[in-house]
């Protein structure tokens, strides 16, 4: 059920599903996701259940913003290096997931009973409306410290980035708070601060300059972590960053904007002109004669445009019946590296 996240009620009916152990679906500035308390192994198996994700696949915690977060992150994690505290400083609430220490007995099954935790304080208000209502701890409750939420899809999937899409994945019971489109698109930027300086696991929005820049420390690649593991360090386990992901139906094939040309000139001699279309293509670089079976969509010039509408763009071509997908590969810069993550792992 769908319920409008502007209406005070959606958001006491919300938290009080998340009280009685229930599930929701949350809109952040992001994508979507599929909230539990993180307070309970009970309700976050239903989280595992319903995306049938492996048990052991760690999931992040969203905090409310008040103390600037403080509350919710001395509540879940045991210690927080001073790096790991600029970054929140600098980009709380926003889209920015830190792995840090977990105090002993504290969410245990939403960090897959790792002995490390991922905290994020989302941006979007009505993420928000929900984390403070379940904070109350009037009328003799007992505070919810935290939702467990990982993207609002089936394992392996491309992730929702409206209402309308985690019912289309999750189903009608499931209660769903509506916040309009993601103001993003795709997931944060998610830095490991368990290691004594920050790595990177996953790309998003904010760019590992801004990283940086926010508090002074270089920031490590997973790879550049790697090398260090021989040297006795043991090496990160992010497991939702496997390779193959955010798979829709269709083969998702990148090429770059000359090979993309010369497949579609081959295709045109070969193409029977009855078959119906059966590849779309997804691409920056202006198209002149294109065949006209092919369903053709333009990737915005820029990287915050494109990640914004990519998920959706992806569903809606999947939504076709096409077989194949051609995307061109994003520029290869900085600001387009959350982007190419995401292409890249929903073409593996
Ligand atoms: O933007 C987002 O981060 C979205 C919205 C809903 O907040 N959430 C999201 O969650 O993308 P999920 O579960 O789909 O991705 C969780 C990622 C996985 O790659 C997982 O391995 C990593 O976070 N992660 C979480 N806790 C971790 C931990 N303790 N250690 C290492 N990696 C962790
Ligand atoms: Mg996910």
């Amino acid at each position: 059920m769908i319920l409008s996240a502007s209406a005070p009620e959606s958001i006491a009916a919300c938290a009080a599903n998340i009280r009685a152990g229930g599930l929701i679906g949350l809109p952040t500035e992001t994508v979507y996701g599929l909230g539990a308390d993180a307070g309970s192994d009970a309700a976050v198996a239903k989280i595992f259940a319903a995306k049938g994700r492996p048990a052991d696949h760690p999931l992040i915690v969203h905090v409310s913003s008040q103390d600037g977060g403080m509350s919710g992150v001395a509540h879940f994690a045991a210690q927080v290096p001073s790096f790991a505290q600029q970054l929140m400083s600098a980009f709380w609430p926003g889209p920015l997931t830190l792995i840090l220490p977990r105090r002993g007995g504290v969410g245990t099954a939403a960090a897959g009973g790792q002995n490390s935790i991922g905290l994020r304080c989302p941006a979007h208000p009505a993420a928000q409306a929900v984390l403070r209502a379940l904070r109350d701890a009037s009328a003799g409750q007992e505070p919810v410290w935290g939702l467990a939420a990982p993207s609002a899809n089936r394992f392996g999937r491309v992730s929702p980035t409206t209402a309308a899409h985690v019912e289309s994945e999750l189903g009608t019971d499931l209660l769903i708070l509506d916040g309009g489109p993601c103001d993003l698109g795709i997931e944060s930027t998610i830095i490991d601060c368990t290691r004594g300086a920050p790595v990177l696991l996953r790309p998003g929005s904010i760019s590992r300059t801004q990283v940086e820049e926010a508090c002074g420390r270089k920031l490590l690649s997973k790879e550049e972590l790697d090398a260090q593991a021989g040297r006795g360090l043991e090496a990160p386990r992010a497991p939702g960053t496997l390779e193959s992901h955010y798979a829709p139906n269709a083969t998702v094939r990148l090429m770059d904007a000359k090979a993309l040309r010369t497949a579609l000139d081959l295709l045109d001699g070969a193409i029977d002109q009855a078959t119906n279309a059966s590849i779309a293509v997804y691409a920056r670089t202006p198209l002149k004669k294109v065949p006209r079976q092919i369903l053709l969509r333009t990737m915005p010039q820029a990287a915050s445009v494109t990640a914004h509408e990519l998920f959706s763009v992806l569903r809606e071509l999947d939504a076709t019946g096409v077989k194949l997908i051609w995307v061109e590969t994003p520029p290869d810069t900085l600001e387009w590296e959350g982007v190419r993550d995401r292409l890249q792992r929903a073409s593996a």
